[in-house]
């Protein structure tokens, strides 16, 4: 009977349960014995694996978080670390481990895939910031919840006829502060990849309250070249209209998973599960075109992520 280890790692996202849930469950179907591992790398190196079964993955799909507990283990990233680890799921002789995570995450798998251990990565992070697959599992939900932030805050800026400056998490990648700023109708976007143009954007901020504009919403992501309060001090120097801020935090990283997110990862435990079961290794899960598919792991690590131009040129157009 194959043996399989699964472990959350890393910041959790929502959907992460949904795609434990399917792992253990695709598992079990498939005949495997599937053992949790708990705190991510963490528990792994603490030996903390537990059997699970069908009911242990009861009432968890609309569950935000991880039920698994997670982590960000700097001992698990040393050779030491990498040994340890891999033992241990000797020890509990442990075929292949299902990693659910972001970059970090999938970078630690792909060390212990170098120390012989069999991996699988399913892409769960808010970020969206994995290259080879289309979206990762939280980035729906995120989003949606920084929607309803924007229009909650819009209310009040409108009604004070302010400007907000709402920052949003994302790391090093754009895409919750564009995909939220479009659906939300902000008036611009700061992304990291891209050299903001602050003249241009205390301009369009003045244009807007010359033609009658009640508030504007900008969204300056995490990762961006100026931090909130400085886009804050800029702004209100320069256009003469009072600035609030509102860091989002840690707001977009809960919540129930949107239909999207389940969806998302309810298909990749599956594909996570097939792939073990054919005895193919080392893969990240993920979706092209809405296809899910498994890539080799080193290649899809190494992928470039290629923000979307054309949103973010749309966010400008539409608020002009
Ligand atoms: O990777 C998810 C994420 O929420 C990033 O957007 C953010 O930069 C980071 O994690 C925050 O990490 P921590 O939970 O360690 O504060």
């Amino acid at each position: 009977m194959t043996r399989i280890g699964v472990l959350t790692s890393g910041g959790d996202a929502p959907g992460m349960n949904a795609a434990l849930r399917a792992v253990v469950r695709f598992g079990i179907d498939k005949d495997m014995e599937v053992w949790g591992v708990s705190r991510g790398y963490e528990g792994l190196l603490d030996g903390e694996l537990e059997k699970m079964d069908r009911r242990s993955v009861g009432d968890i799909l609309q569950r935000g978080g991880t039920i698994l507990k997670t982590a960000r283990s700097k001992r698990f990233m040393t050779d030491e670390g990498l040994e340890r680890a891999a033992r241990n799921l000797d020890t509990f002789r442990i075929d292949a481990l299902v990693v659910i995570g972001g970059n970090g995450s999938y970078q630690g798998a792909l060390e212990l895939s170098r120390k012989g251990v069999n991996v699988i990565c399913i892409p769960g992070t808010i970020d969206n910031d994995l290259g080879y697959t289309d979206y990762t599992i939280g980035f729906d939900t995120a989003v949606n919840t920084v929607l309803d932030a924007i229009t909650r805050i819009r209310d009040t800026s409108s009604a004070h006829e302010r400007t907000s400056v709402i920052e949003v998490m994302g790391r090093h990648c754009g895409d919750i502060a564009i995909y939220s700023g479009l659906a939300g109708g902000a008036e611009a976007v700061l992304i990291p990849e891209v050299e903001p143009d602050m003249n241009d954007l205390c301009l369009k901020v003045i244009e807007g309250i010359n033609r009658g504009r009640k508030h504007s919403i900008i969204i300056n992501a995490e990762g961006s070249e100026y931090s909130s309060s400085e886009v804050v001090d800029i702004l209100s120097q320069r256009t003469g209209r009072e600035v609030k801020m509102v860091v989002l935090s840690y707001l977009q990283r809960g919540g129930s998973p949107t239909l999207q997110d389940r969806l998302l990862a309810t298909r990749c435990g599956e594909k996570a599960i097939d792939l073990i079961s054919s005895g193919m290794y080392n893969k990240a899960v993920g979706t092209v075109g809405g296809e899910v598919l498994g890539f080799d792991l080193e290649e899809a690590l190494a992928q470039e992520n290629i923000f979307n131009r054309e949103l973010y040129d749309a966010i400008d157009v539409l608020s002009r």
